[in-house]
Parts: C-alpha cells; sequence; structure tokens
C-alpha cells in the first residue's frame, strides 16, 4: 500500500513532466564510482519510460586528469577550465569519446534504454570557437589563452531533435569543431544549459559531488535548496561560487534567460537523487527558479 501511495503521490509530477524535454548534465565526479553511475543511468531509464525526454551531457574531468598523470602530463586550470594545448586535446577526446560516452552508452544498454553517444561534432550539434579569457590581474585586464578550450558559437538542435522524436536517449560529449576543423574542449555545464535553451527545455539538471549550492563551499551543511536567478548572481558577485561551480551558473544563467523553466544541481553520487529532487515536494539539491 505504501509503495501504492508513493506512485500516486508522484502523479502531478508525472503529469507535469510528460512529453517533455529535460537536460541531464553528469559530472565526472559523479561517475567515479561505476556503481554510482548504474544508479543514476537506472534513474534516467525510469524518467524516460515516465514520457520524460532526457538529453544526457557528461563530463569527465577526473578521469582525464588519471590519464594524463599517466602520460606524465600535468593537468592545469583556470577558473575551473582546463588549460588545453593539443596534446591534452588529444587525451581529452580520447577519453571522453572513447572511455566515459561509451561507458555511458553501455549502461544505458544494459538498463533497458536505446542510448545514442555523440560528440558536439556529429551533425554540427555544437560548432564551436576559442574561448577568449579576460582576467582581472591588479589595475589591467589580461587574456589568457587557454589553448584548444571553446565556447559554443551555435547549437544545431535538428540532429537531437530527431533522435528524441524517434525514442532514442542522445548522450553527448563536450568535444566539438569550428567549422575550418578545429577540435575544442568545451565545459560540459556550458554546452548542457545551451543545449537545454536552444530546445526550450523543461529542466537543466546538473549531477555533480557535492549537495548543490552552499553559501559555504567547505560546508556541506550550508546548502541552498531553492533560490531566484537574481539572488543567484548576487552570490556569483561575492565571490562564494568557485571552479567548477563558476561554469555552472553560467549554464544556468543562459538556460533560465533562454525559457528553460528550472535548473537543479544536485549531489549525483546520492542513490535516486534525480528522483528525489524531480519527484518529491522537499527535493535534495539546489533549485533555481527565473
Ligand atoms: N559555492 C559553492 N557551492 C558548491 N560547490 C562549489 C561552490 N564553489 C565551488 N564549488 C566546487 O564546485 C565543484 C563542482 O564542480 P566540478 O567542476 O569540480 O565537478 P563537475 O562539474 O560535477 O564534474 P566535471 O567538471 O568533471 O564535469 C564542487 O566539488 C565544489 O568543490
Ligand atoms: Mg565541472
Amino acid at each position: 500500500m505504501e509503495n501504492v501511495e508513493l506512485l500516486i503521490e508522484a502523479l502531478p509530477y508525472i503529469k507535469d513532466f510528460h512529453g517533455t524535454t529535460m537536460v541531464i548534465k553528469i559530472g565526472g565526479h559523479a561517475m567515479v564510482d561505476d556503481k554510482v553511475l548504474e544508479e543514476t543511468i537506472k534513474d534516467i531509464v525510469l524518467l524516460y519510460f515516465v514520457g520524460i525526454k532526457p538529453v544526457v551531457v557528461h563530463g569527465g574531468g577526473p578521469e582525464i586528469s588519471e590519464k594524463m598523470e599517466k602520460l606524465g602530463l600535468q593537468p592545469k586550470f583556470v577558473e575551473g577550465l582546463r588549460v588545453t594545448d593539443k596534446e591534452t586535446m588529444e587525451v581529452v577526446e580520447m577519453v571522453l569519446d572513447g572511455k566515459v560516452n561509451s561507458k555511458i552508452v553501455t549502461t544505458f544498454i544494459r538498463n533497458g534504454g536505446k542510448a545514442v553517444g555523440l560528440s558536439g561534432k556529429d551533425g554540427l550539434l555544437v560548432v564551436a570557437k576559442k574561448k577568449e579569457m579576460r582576467m582581472r590581474k591588479g589595475e589591467e585586464e589580461i587574456i589568457v589563452d587557454l589553448g584548444f578550450v571553446g565556447e559554443t558559437e551555435y547549437i544545431n538542435p535538428e540532429i537531437l531533435r530527431i533522435l528524441l522524436e524517434n525514442g532514442f536517449i542522445p548522450v553527448v560529449s563536450p568535444v566539438a569543431t569550428d567549422l575550418m576543423g578545429n577540435t575544442y574542449n568545451l565545459n560540459a555545464d556550458i554546452v548542457a544549459g545551451e543545449i537545454a535553451a536552444a530546445l526550450r527545455a523543461k529542466k537543466l539538471i546538473m549531477l555533480t559531488d557535492v549537495p548543490g549550492i552552499l553559501t559555504d563551499p567547505e560546508d556541506k551543511g550550508s546548502l541552498v535548496s531553492r533560490i531566484r536567478l537574481s539572488e543567484l548572481e548576487k552570490m556569483r558577485e561575492s565571490g562564494v561560487l568557485k571552479g567548477g561551480m563558476i561554469p555552472k551558473f553560467e549554464a544556468i544563467l543562459r538556460a533560465l534567460k533562454n525559457g528553460v523553466e528550472k535548473a537543479h544541481i544536485i549531489d549525483g553520487s546520492k542513490p535516486h537523487s534525480i528522483l528525489i529532487e524531480l519527484f518529491t515536494k522537499e527535493g535534495i539539491g539546489t533549485m533555481v527558479e527565473p
């Protein structure tokens, strides 16, 4: 009886979500453990059979760093973005497309989901350009060369629409080219935010390794459960969002300013965090509203 009541409780959410598109970003830190990934994918397969059209975008930071170290390369970050020389770019592409993307697709197949793996290159989904990074150094503004770190020039969501309409679950890696064929490493949060905007998704959901947005990054108890975009912008200005949280903020900003209804940041290492966040009133992570 309890199980039945749970289902009935979820009914209003199921009704609201049926037929909608949701973009789910799985962070590299939320997939270091295969069992955790398996649970996450199971949740997404459940969403699919409830009538939601999921689009998965993944990162792979820890696996890239691990591989680089094995090859004797030193990972370096500026404001949460990986400095990417030519050699690093080759490792990034190898790890993201050859390993992480393929592992996610395999995990979907094992759990009954018809997943299709693609990078931003495929079907010209993401057209990239070199990212120009400006930083303040004392009084002056300097341009930092991040190498083959790209940003989105534009998104062609056509390939995703074709896949979604035909019942496939797209799994996207954040590797893309410019129109000259130069390959770039993009931040997966930003790609997820842009794709959510291009598809006018109902939600952008980001799975990471912290409970959500914290007012004190050192204190996991300082979770913000619900926040308006304007308040989040104030948090960004105050410098509370650091490192990997900065591109998440950018992604949320772009998504919510372009018609996405809500953004969620949740702990992907906690079992069934997606289902708790989506189908219960309390939720588990941070929900950002326009
Ligand atoms: N105010 C904050 N609240 C929560 N986390 C924060 C905050 N400021 C910085 N962070 C950091 O952001 C990190 C999450 O971003 P990170 O880029 O490391 O992971 P990810 O995006 O999930 O994975 P990947 O980059 O591999 O896709 C957290 O582990 C936390 O240390
Ligand atoms: Mg990140």
